[in-house]
């Protein structure tokens, strides 16, 4: 029995040995999915032999076969459902959610560049170029099912402490609300960033909840609204990247609020990047490069001599924190790291995992899942920016997947799993005030 054990199982270092990787390594494996562990009695983890064996095949695919597993989501019917993408950028939303089956009807941007590259890329899309606060979307109210906007997080006023509508006017939260208002789609999904979660201790996410929760037309619809930290890397994408993603279904459509379910595999950056087409890309000056080359794969400044670590962190060297984006260079193995505005910034490097150089623009862009066919308008600078600023387009394809189902009353999928999220209470807009903001803030708390 004993003896079957040990042939089955692996300890996490014989684990480590057979594969050629660090403890460390194969701990943060086991963490993001790569590698599956089980506990023995005594709480260790301990490792299939086929399991290790399917991860070491994987790891060697990349020396002995081609690599197609880099895959853009679409849907086979195209086209069904409306949609208007606010804050649209270089085209992440927009284009996931065309391949998941929606027709955009309108898109606004101000960025004369990502205008053009939305353009460039469907010369047949109503591209609104120019800010937001000067569109009105009444002509499209009834008309459409989806409204989205990935609004940029701005702090408000609280001059009333109203905390509805009007505290947030000036603001561009405040212009996706408008739109809302104006349209009543039957489904929005509004996108940001994770931080959202604790800014302003809390406060700002509570009163743009509460702004979308009022929204009323004269029939007396309204929406049912609920967040939730959407984790990319479990959604086909090769990348960690969190969003918070707010969503409300109008009160009229009989469904429960979906969320796109994790995947229980990720995909490496080796299978994003491993043969990617050629393009242009940023270089590092010879200093730079001179001491990213001593750092190994999915190594960082720890891994450099200690002269070099003072050198080359400067007064950085001293402050704490683990400054785990300094001299990153990426692992083939693990999805990459949050992809930013810029290839080659100080804090939050990501140097290509065997050359020493910048991701080129359309590793940037198989990394965010836009297709290979989708250019970017501008400069190199305004390229990677466009790209570093989206929403991965596969995310962006389970996103809309998820409002499909709800627009259609089900509540599965044939190409991702689904999950149902409670609404957050309902709020009588009368008693928007001081103590419902508190007591709020301690409430749904998710991850
Ligand atoms: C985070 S990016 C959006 C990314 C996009 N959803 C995607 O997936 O590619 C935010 C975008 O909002 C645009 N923006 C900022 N202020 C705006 C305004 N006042 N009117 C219209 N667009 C604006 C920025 O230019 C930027 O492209």
């Amino acid at each position: 029995m004993g003896y079957n054990y040990r042939m089955a199982h692996l300890t996490i270092s014989e684990a480590s040995a057979q594969l050629g990787i660090s403890i460390d390594t194969l701990r943060r494996w086991d963490k993001s999915g790569i590698i599956r562990a089980e506990r023995n009695a005594a709480g260790h983890r301990i490792f299939d032999t086929e399991e290790i064996q399917r991860v070491e095949q994987k790891r060697h695919c990349r020396e002995v076969s081609d690599v197609d597993q880099y895959k853009v989501l679409r849907a086979s019917e195209n086209k069904l459902y409306s949609s208007i993408d606010l804050f649209a950028g270089g085209g992440g939303t927009a284009s996931g959610l065309e391949n998941a089956g929606f027709s955009h009807q309108l898109l606004s941007e101000i960025d004369p560049s990502a205008a053009q590259t939305l353009r460039t890329n469907r010369p047949e899309w109503n591209v609104v170029e120019g800010d937001v606060a000067k569109v009105d979307f009444t002509p499209f109210y009834n008309e459409i099912d989806l409204v989205e906007g990935g609004f940029p997080c701005q702090a408000f006023s609280y001059a009333g402490k109203s905390r509805g509508f009007e505290d947030t006017r000036g603001t561009l939260f405040f212009e996706f609300a408008r739109a809302v208002q104006e349209v009543m789609p039957k489904v929005f999904v509004g996108e940001n960033v994770k931080g959202l979660l604790r800014h302003d201790n809390g406060r700002t996410l509570q009163t743009m909840l509460k702004t979308l929760q009022s929204i009323r037309d004269e029939k007396g619809r309204h929406y049912k609204v609920a967040y939730r930290i959407v984790r990319a890397q479990y959604h086909d994408v090769a990348q960690k990247r969190e969003r918070l993603l707010l969503i409300g279904v109008r009160s009229d459509i009989d469904s429960p609020i979906l969320f796109p379910k994790e995947r229980d595999y990720i995909i490496s950056l080796w299978e994003a990047i491993g043969q990617c087409p050629e393009s242009p890309g940023q270089s590092y000056p010879e200093k730079k490069r001179k001491v990213l080359e001593m750092v190994p794969p999915g190594g960082y400044w720890r891994d450099l001599p200690e002269d070099i670590q003072k050198e080359y962190l400067g007064g950085s060297y001293h402050l704490g924190g683990g400054k785990t984006g300094m001299a990153r260079r990426l692992s083939w193995d693990e999805p990459s790291l949050t992809l930013t505005c810029s290839p080659a910034q100080k804090q939050t490097e990501r140097c290509h995992p065997s050359e020493t150089r910048p991701l080129t623009v359309r590793e940037y862009a198989r990394i965010q899942s836009f297709p290979d066919e989708w250019q970017f308008a501008g400069s190199i600078s305004q390229q990677y920016k466009q790209i570093g600023n989206a929403v991965p387009s596969n995310m962006a394809f389970h996103i809309g997947r998820a409002v499909r189902a709800m627009i259609e009353g089900r509540t599965n999928d044939e190409y991702i799993e689904l999950e149902e999220v409670e609404p957050i209470a309902p709020v009588d807009s009368e008693l928007i005030n001081h103590e419902v903001a508190e007591q709020y803030s301690s409430a749904p708390t998710l991850f």
